[in-house]
């Protein structure tokens, strides 16, 4: 099921038609550990230096799950999906996004005028895909979460979560708690060995943004308490997202004008083996 946002998804669909993306992926994301580097300093902890990259060859059987991507700007899930050449197996969800039931009826009609082979190569290149999830309620078990993204089609065998910049709307104080929601909400749907991302903004000069990244506590204790072990952080990938379109917004979907990459962390967290929360595969 596809929903479509607001006017910058349009003008990402038209970016991304004019460089053709459409095709299969160019490589998968990977990472490498930077150990002369020094550490990043967030809160009370020390990430180590990382930095992210796109493997090659291409595994195109995992799914990138962008969580809170905007109200109605997805930038992020479009600059990547620009980065990796093709949009396949990349879902922008955020809880904002709006079902809206004359879409879904339309969509039932068209599915009947089509072969049934057409309408999966449709739905799986279709850009964006839109879908309402609470990155705090993904599914009870992995089984659940796919039958979101993947109706009818075939399930890819991995999946990479990634919050860029998460704020709840449950209180300005409540960014822990949230955090901690989102960990535990994954750690039901993920498999051991696959990758948790959280982008924070790091910057601590700002006025505005001074307090932001105090509020989410220690991100690394969150996820071990959850059973994700931190492989580090990188503050340089933002950049080629920034360099793709991407546009940081705040919950409102106000521009915060955040111009260097520095001002950002991604935080890699991979799912520890052996698995303490057993889901079903
Ligand atoms: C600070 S904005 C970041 C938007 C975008 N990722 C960016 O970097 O520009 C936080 C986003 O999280 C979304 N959000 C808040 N609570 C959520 C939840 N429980 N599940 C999914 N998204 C949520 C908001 O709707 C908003 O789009």
């Amino acid at each position: 099921m596809t929903h479509y946002g607001g006017p910058a998804v349009a003008a990402i669909e038209e970016q991304m038609a004019a460089v053709n993306i459409h095709g299969e992926p160019v490589g998968e994301l990977g990472w490498d550990e930077l150990p002369d580097e020094k550490d990043i300093p967030i809160n009370e902890d020390n990430y180590s230096r990382i930095r992210l990259r796109l493997d090659k060859p291409p595994q195109p059987s995992t799914c990138y799950v962008f969580l809170g991507d905007g109200k109605e700007n997805c930038t992020f899930s479009g600059a990547f999906a620009q980065l990796r050449r093709s949009s396949r197996g990349i879902f922008s969800t955020d809880i904002s996004v709006e079902i809206e039931e004359e879409e879904e009826e339309e969509q039932v009609e068209q599915v009947e005028q089509v072969e049934q082979e057409e309408q999966e190569e449709q739905e799986q290149d279709d850009w964006p895909k839109r879908l309402r999830i609470d990155a705090t309620k993904m599914g009870e078990n992995r089984g659940e979460f796919l039958l979101k993204l993947y109706p009818n089609q075939e399930k890819p065998s991995r999946i990479v979560l990634w919050f860029q910049c998460p704020w709840t709307a449950y209180g300005q104080d409540n960014q822990e708690l949230f955090l901690r929601d989102i960990m535990a909400a994954a750690a039901k749907v993920q498999n051991p060995g696959e990758l948790l991302l959280i982008g924070l903004c790091v910057d601590t000069f700002l006025f505005h943004l001074a307090s932001y990244v105090k509020r989410y506590g220690s991100p690394k204790a969150a996820a071990e308490a959850n059973g994700y072990k931190c492989m580090g952080a990188d503050q340089e990938f933002v950049g080629e997202m920034r360099s793709r379109g991407y546009e940081h917004r705040a919950s409102t979907d106000r521009k915060l004008g955040l111009e260097r990459n520095d001002q950002f962390a991604t935080l890699l967290f991979q799912r520890k083996k052996p698995d303490p929360h057993p889901t079903q595969g």
